[in-house]
């Protein structure tokens, strides 16, 4: 099922954006972990749109029910099931997407596969909101993860033409992820977010939208995680990357460029330092045969422009199988990249949790 993902830890998600409500039940959890609800409210409110006119205007507060798997504050090792209500909706937006299909978006693959039975409304269950779940589950995996001195964090990379300083693949520490976490725009050079704010909102005056990439590490992961072939670090993760709604290009370590170099450059070279085995570059993020071999994970993914724009376009009636003109209406995100930040770094945890526990039994 479409819905379901993960070998030892498992997670089925759950809901659509203008339904009663969303969520994830996730199974295979430990029992007796104490989960810091505080810090899971956090981080889905790092991805809610708060008040910035960077985001949607669809304002949800995103407070999460648990129904299931916990008690007197711990995990008890049953599936953990949350809920989170739909409370802002305005359905007849999305009343003209039944039939003229939104270009970029999945209203033309929902409608053929469910035969036209999908809940549209609000992109319905392809919408952007199912990843507030994510979140949940992947703020879950990050406190378990934390506890085995790991650490998972992003910045936004590039929006439009617009570059922040990249991670040193060698060498990111705890602290700036941690700063990275508190930002609106999580950047590591302060300048280029006042430059992304500014491309963002010029797309936005014109009706328009822009994309961009996330660049995301995971610290303090030990050699030896992962498998060879199916169940690599690059393809577990890679599987749940793509999941995220708008990501069209996941790249480990130097990534496409690594083609354009030759092997002397290429080649991480190894050395001793305390004991322990690191290398001088790091142009392979991190994963060496599908396992991790002890330096930072380093990835980045693309997210296009936000499909939904205001511009008149060309599309499609499905019913009536006419060429139409549209204006999409709704609210929708300028640009998906700093709402999908902690989107991708839930991913990024819930895959690494999975190999952990797997890479434990
Ligand atoms: C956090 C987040 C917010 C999103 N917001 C919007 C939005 O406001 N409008 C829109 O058309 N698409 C939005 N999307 C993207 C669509 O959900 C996505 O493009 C669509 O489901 C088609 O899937 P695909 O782009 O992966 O092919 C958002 C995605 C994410 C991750």
């Amino acid at each position: 099922m479409s819905g379901m993902w993960g070998k030892n830890v498992r997670f089925s998600i759950f809901g659509e954006s203008h339904g009663e409500a969303i969520g994830i039940v996730i199974d295979g959890l430990p029992s007796g972990i104490k989960l810091d609800l505080e810090e899971i409210k956090r981080e889905l409110a790092r991805r809610a749109p708060g008040n910035s006119e960077l985001a949607t205007p669809r304002k949800e507060n995103d407070y999460f029910d648990i129904l299931s798997g916990y008690f007197n504050n711990y995990t008890t090792g049953t599936p953990l099931c949350i809920i989170i209500k739909n409370n802002n909706t305005i359905s007849k937006d999305y009343a003209s997407h039944k039939s003229n299909m939104r270009p970029s978006h999945a209203d033309f693959t929902g409608n053929i596969k469910y035969k036209g039975f999908n809940d549209y409304r609000g992109g319905g269950h392809f919408s952007g909101r199912i990843t507030a779940p994510l979140v949940f589950a992947g703020a879950v995996a990050k406190q378990i993860l934390s506890s085995f001195g790991i650490s998972i964090g992003a910045h936004i990379y590039s929006i439009e033409n617009v570059y922040d300083t990249p991670f040193n693949p060698c060498d990111i520490d705890n602290s700036l992820l941690s700063r990275l976490s508190t930002m609106e725009m999580p950047v590591i050079n302060k300048d280029a977010a006042e430059k992304m704010k500014y491309a963002i909102l010029a797309a936005k005056s014109q009706g328009d939208s822009v994309g961009g990439i996330v660049e995301t590490s995971i610290i303090g992961l030990p050699a030896g995680i992962g498998d060879p072939f199916f169940n690599s670090i690059e393809s577990c993760l890679s599987q749940l990357l793509f999941s995220v709604p708008a990501v069209k290009a996941v790249e480990f370590g130097a990534g496409f460029n690594i083609s354009k170099i030759r092997g002397s450059e290429a080649n991480d070279i190894p050395y001793i330092q305390n004991d322990t085995v690191r290398t001088r570059t790091n142009n392979n993020g991190g994963v060496l045969g599908g396992i991790s071999n002890g330096m930072p994970i380093v990835f980045r993914c693309a997210l296009k422009p936000t499909p939904s724009i205001s511009i008149m376009q060309e599309s499609v009636n499905i019913d009536t199988k006419e060429n139409v003109n549209i204006e999409i209406k709704g609210r929708h995100d300028p640009c998906i990249v700093v709402r999908a930040v902690p989107v991708i770094e839930a991913a990024a945890a819930i895959g690494i949790l999975d190999l952990m526990m797997v890479s434990r039994n």
